[in-house]
Formats: structure tokens, sequence, C-alpha cells
């Protein structure tokens, strides 16, 4: 048996073809396929993501994973996660240890090329990754209720560029400073997480999902931003920065963008929402819960892991 790179070729289509039912997220199959080569010929993407495969002698799929590397700070040091994904093993060979053993030897090539710990989030409950090592770390998700009291307050809202992406991830290394555990959300990696969600966007049917990025600039700069996503169920604020201590900007922000549709009842916006992230005045976070997907981590060196919610920074941005 091998591990083998699955980014090309009959292997990688014969991948696309059994994980479509699970992952297609509504789109077409070739869709999905599309949009899983466009995200690894991102520029983010071709760095750092790959899909890797478990074979037998014959190249026959045992099992798949994706594998992801992000820069991380941990207790103020910079090192690397490496994010596993879309684990999957055909069915016929289901129960035969092909997923563990797949997620092992990828974890014993992460370790040796110096990766801190692996980090992911299960679909299917703690029980599986916990008997591979892995334990879950507590993320909060909440609902967004806007004041909508105050009508929308007279602010420039703007739709982000590329040029605001320097200012982003200023915004981020700056909130996110206090925390334990953080992503290193360079402009690639904020250029990386806006186009996947475009891309799906652009690629299922129309009107199915919609993408908004908006911010908000003092001089030529963006002072706050906010990256939405939404369908029928509702919006999702996916990420989201102000310079603002207490966050003022971001809330007349989204005031802003609730007042385009007065008499529409107010949207259902959800948020992994940072407690490190100020909870602006124009805002209330209520019906606070875990998320669906758990984050699980293990480390892969001497490092002591984060353990509650506070302890990361983390935005649905950067699920995967
Ligand atoms: C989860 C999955 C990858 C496991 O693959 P596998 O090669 O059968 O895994 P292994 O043989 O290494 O381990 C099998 C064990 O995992 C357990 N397991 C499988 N699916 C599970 C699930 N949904 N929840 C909890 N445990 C599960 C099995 O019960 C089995 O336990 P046992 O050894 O006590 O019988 C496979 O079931 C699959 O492809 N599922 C669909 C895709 C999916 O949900 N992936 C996970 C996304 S987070």
């Amino acid at each position: 048996m091998n591990v083998v790179v699955a980014d090309s070729g009959p292997l990688l289509d014969r991948v696309l073809g059994l994980t479509y039912d699970i992952w297609n997220e509504g789109l077409t199959e070739r869709a999905y396929a599309q949009w899983y080569r466009a995200q690894i010929r991102t520029p983010w993407g071709r760095q750092h993501l790959q899909r890797f495969a478990l074979v037998d002698d014959a190249g026959g799929l045992l099992a798949t994973a994706k594998r992801y590397r992000y820069r991380v700070r941990l207790d103020g040091r910079f090192g690397w996660m490496a994010g596993i994904g879309a684990v999957f093993t055909p069915l016929p060979h289901r129960g035969q240890g092909y997923a563990s053993q797949l997620i092992e030897r990828l974890l014993e090539m992460e370790r040796r090329d110096g990766v801190w710990f692996a980090g992911l989030f299960s679909e299917i409950g703690t029980s599986f990754y916990e008997r591979l090592g892995f334990a879950a770390v507590p993320i909060d998700e909440v609902t967004i209720r806007v004041d909508r009291k105050a009508g929308a307050p007279a602010m420039l809202v703007r739709v982000g560029d590329d040029r605001d992406l320097p200012a982003l991830e200023e915004m981020h290394r700056v909130r996110s400073s206090s925390v334990r555990l953080a992503l290193d959300r360079d402009r690639s990696l904020i250029h990386y997480a806006l186009s996947k969600k475009r891309m799906l966007a652009g690629l299922g049917p129309v009107g199915l999902r919609q993408v908004e990025f908006v911010v908000a600039e003092e001089g030529v700069s963006a002072v706050a931003y906010a990256v939405l996503h939404g369908n029928a169920n509702g919006w999702t604020l996916e990420e989201a920065g102000d310079r603002d201590p207490a966050g003022a900007r971001l809330g007349a922000m989204l005031q802003v963008l609730v007042a385009r549709e007065p008499s529409a009842p107010m949207p259902l916006i959800r948020a992994w929402w940072p407690q490190a992230f100020p909870v602006p005045p124009q805002l209330a976070l209520t019906d606070r819960s875990a998320a669906r997907d758990v984050f699980m981590v293990r480390p892969l060196a001497d490092i002591a892991m984060p353990e509650k919610a506070e302890d990361v920074f983390y935005w649905h941005s950067d699920h995967f």
C-alpha cells in the first residue's frame, strides 16, 4: 500500500465521483469537480492544498483525504497546522482500517516536515477521531441580531476589493493577537477563502447562494469589513474585522446592509464569533451553541494544545 498525491488524472476523477454524493453543496457533478480543481489552482491553494490517497499495489483507491497547510500563531510563536479534510473510504473498503491508516501516514509525513499539530472539522462526531488521538476544541456559533431601531447610519459601505486585503490582514493580526491560537491570515489566505466561496456561488444554480464582501473606508483604506454568505436559510457572517476597538463600524455596516430591505423580516445571520472579537454596540449575540462540525486537534510536536473556545480565534471562512 502507498500514499500518493491524488490531484490529477483518473485517480482524482474517481475520488470526485465517489465523494460527490456527500459533499456536492448543490452543485452538478461537473461543477463539483471544477470547484475542487479551481481551488488547487488559486495562488494559496497551489501551495497549501493537496489531496492524497491510500492505494493498493495495483493503484486501486482504498481511502482519500485532503491535506491543507495553515500557518498558525500558537502562544505567540508561528508554526504550521495540517488541516485534514474530506476523509473518505469507498463503501466496499470500509471497516478495514484504511482511513485510519491514511491519516496516520499523512500525519507522520507532516510531523517529519516540522508541522506542529493536525486539525480537522469532524462531521461524524468525535469518537472516530478521538481513537486517532484527536481532541475536540469548542467553537461557538451564534445568531447575530442587528438593532434596526436607529435605521441606516450615514456610512459609506462599498464592495471590497483585492487592494483591501493588506488592511484585512492587519485587522486580523491585531484583533487575534491576545488569543492562544489563530491562523496567520495573510492576504493570500484571505483571497483563497473569498475565492472559494465566490466560486461555489458562481458554479451553483442561479440564486442559490450569494457572497458579499463589503468594507467601510476612511481616507483610502478599509477600516472595517464583512464577508457574508447567503442562501435560502439566511446569512453566515464568514469573517469580519474592525479597527475600532469596540467594533462599532462593523455594527454600523451590518445595519446598512439590513436596511437595504426595510420591509423584509430580519434575516437570520449566524457566525462563528471569536470570543476575543468585541460585540459591536448595534448587535446582540444570541442562541449560542456549539458549531455543528467539531473542531479537533492532535499535537505532532511537544506543544500544549488549546482546549477552550476562548483559546481559539477562528472564522467560519476558514472551515475546511
Ligand atoms: C468515516 C470513514 C472515512 C471511515 O473509513 P474506514 O476506512 O471505514 O475507517 P477505519 O476502517 O479506519 O475505521 C473504522 C471505524 O470507524 C468507525 N466509523 C466509521 N464511520 C463512522 C462514523 N460516521 N461515526 C463514528 N465512527 C465511524 C467504524 O464504526 C469503525 O469502527 P470499528 O473499528 O469499531 O468497527 C468512512 O466511513 C467514510 O468514508 N464515510 C463517509 C465520509 C465521511 O463521513 N467522512 C468523515 C468526514 S469528517
